[in-house]
């Protein structure tokens, strides 16, 4: 027999039918519920709120558990590259060589963008930050490819849309850095993988294999994490059906937080304060508990994980190997290492849960990468591409599929009347 949650209301009670993920997860199906008892849910941050049934990633906060389609962040990220999980997380299942090199060639013959968005880019001040630029012109391809303004697009114009989307936003990407510089664009080698690509249209030079590597890394572990800030975002605006390019534009703009994406940028800046003033952790530490002040300890504490961020982990060790192999010493580590032992010992947060995440780590590789502090949310946003547009795909060929549209409990005047 079906699994049926009992709800009573007063003097009526409710059977709510139970839904079961295949990791086991449950939920109560409450789609109903309005229209039989006119009670809506209410649940202010989705803090539980299942927004939708999806095949591409389970994660479970309390073990520290990460999957994209049932493989395990920490296998992929050893053994496969950022195009290969790609293609998994959007397609549903690992590519064969030969579709994978043709998932890489498509890639590849989409590396440049209409002559009109260079001349925008270039429009912008030098000093504007990367992700505003990377917003804007995501936005602006719009203009450029009509074909894909639709409203219902079919599933080959879906994976076309999103294989162009990889391409361009790795141009976009360098392009704004490039400007932000006062240097030229360089164009896309196709004879290069997609991260020694990345790195060469961003600086110019021979790229250094252990940097790629290390690049690549860090995409696959950003590539997807299920409902969150951005992902939910890029489904709510995609839900009304509107065009790829400026659904994708508003992920990037969701990601650009500093409670979201934008931790990695605002952790280095953390850091970099604590080296410059020299303030101890502790004392740093009673800085961001302090509930008058509004600062955080940036790149700590996920609404999800309520143990070790997985990503953290691999992030934390591919840390030390890509510093010691490129020989570089930073300061800023040594800090970050710090911290994160006072602050595990600390019962402000042991008692909350709260541990490194995915942001705490990485900018101090993107540092040693050479990517300047205002790229790192670039780097977030160029890693989650594949994850959103696989979001936005599975959520447009699910059968029924619906408008995101929440309810809300209203809390204002009533009955006000003008004293006209
Ligand atoms: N430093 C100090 N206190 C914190 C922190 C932190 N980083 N994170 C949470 N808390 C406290 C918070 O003040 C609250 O305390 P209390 O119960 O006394 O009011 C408690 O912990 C619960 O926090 P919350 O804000 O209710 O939790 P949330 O699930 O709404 O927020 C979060 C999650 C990630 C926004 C938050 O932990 C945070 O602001 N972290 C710093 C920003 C950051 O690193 N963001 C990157 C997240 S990972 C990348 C991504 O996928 O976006």
């Amino acid at each position: 027999m079906s699994e049926k949650a009992k709800l009573t209301l007063g003097d009526k009670t409710i059977e709510l039918p139970v839904f079961t993920g295949t990791e086991g997860e449950k939920a109560i199906d409450i789609t109903k519920l309005r229209a039989e008892t006119g009670y809506v849910t209410l649940d202010s941050g989705y803090m539980n709120t299942g927004a939708c049934t999806s095949n591409i990633t389970f994660l479970d906060g309390e073990l520290g558990i990460l999957k994209y389609r049932g493989y395990g962040i920490e296998e992929l990220a050893e053994k496969s590259t950022f195009t290969e999980v790609s293609s998994l997380v959007i397609n549903g299942k690992l590519p064969s060589s030969d579709e994978l090199k043709t998932f890489e060639h498509r890639i590849a013959s989409h590396s440049s963008i209409p002559t009109a968005l260079q001349t925008m880019i270039k429009a912008f001040p030098n000093n504007a930050h990367p992700m505003g630029v990377l917003s804007s012109n995501l936005a602006a391809l719009s203009a450029f490819y009509p074909d894909m303004l639709a409203q219902d697009l079919t599933g080959p114009q879906k994976d076309e849309v999103i294989i162009q989307l990889m391409g361009q936003i790795k141009v976009l990407a360098t392009y704004a850095h490039r400007h932000s510089q006062g240097q030229g664009f360089i164009q896309s080698d196709k004879t290069l993988d997609y991260c020694s690509d990345f790195i060469h249209m961003m600086t110019g030079k021979a790229v250094d294999k252990e940097v790629a590597k290390a690049l690549d890394i860090l995409l696959i572990l950003h590539v997807d994490h299920e409902q969150n800030c951005s992902t939910s975002t890029v489904r709510m605006v995609g839900s009304s059906k509107a065009n790829p390019f400026a659904t994708v534009s508003a992920g990037v703009d969701a990601l650009w937080g500093p409670l979201h994406g934008g931790a990695n940028q605002a952790v280095l800046e953390m850091l970099e304060e604590i080296h410059k003033e020299g303030i101890g952790y502790k004392e740093f530490l009673t800085r961001v508990k302090d509930k008058n002040s509004s600062s955080r300890l940036m790149g700590f504490g996920h609404r999800v994980y309520k143990n070790f961020d997985p990503r953290a982990k691999i992030i934390k060790v591919a840390c030390d190997s890509v510093l010691a192999k490129l020989g570089v010493k930073d300061p800023l580590l040594d800090i970050a290492r710090g911290l994160e032992e006072v602050a595990l010992q600390d019962s402000y947060f042991v008692e909350r849960k709260l541990y490194p995440n995915v942001d705490f780590y990485s900018g101090i590789i993107y540092r040693a990468l050479g990517i300047p502090t205002n790229m790192f949310t670039v780097m977030f946003a160029l890693g989650r591409l594949p994850g959103w547009m696989a979001q936005w795909k599975e959520m447009l060929e699910t059968p029924g599929f619906k408008i995101c549209r929440p309810r809300q409990i209203y809390t204002g005047e009533v009955n006000k009347k003008l004293s006209r």
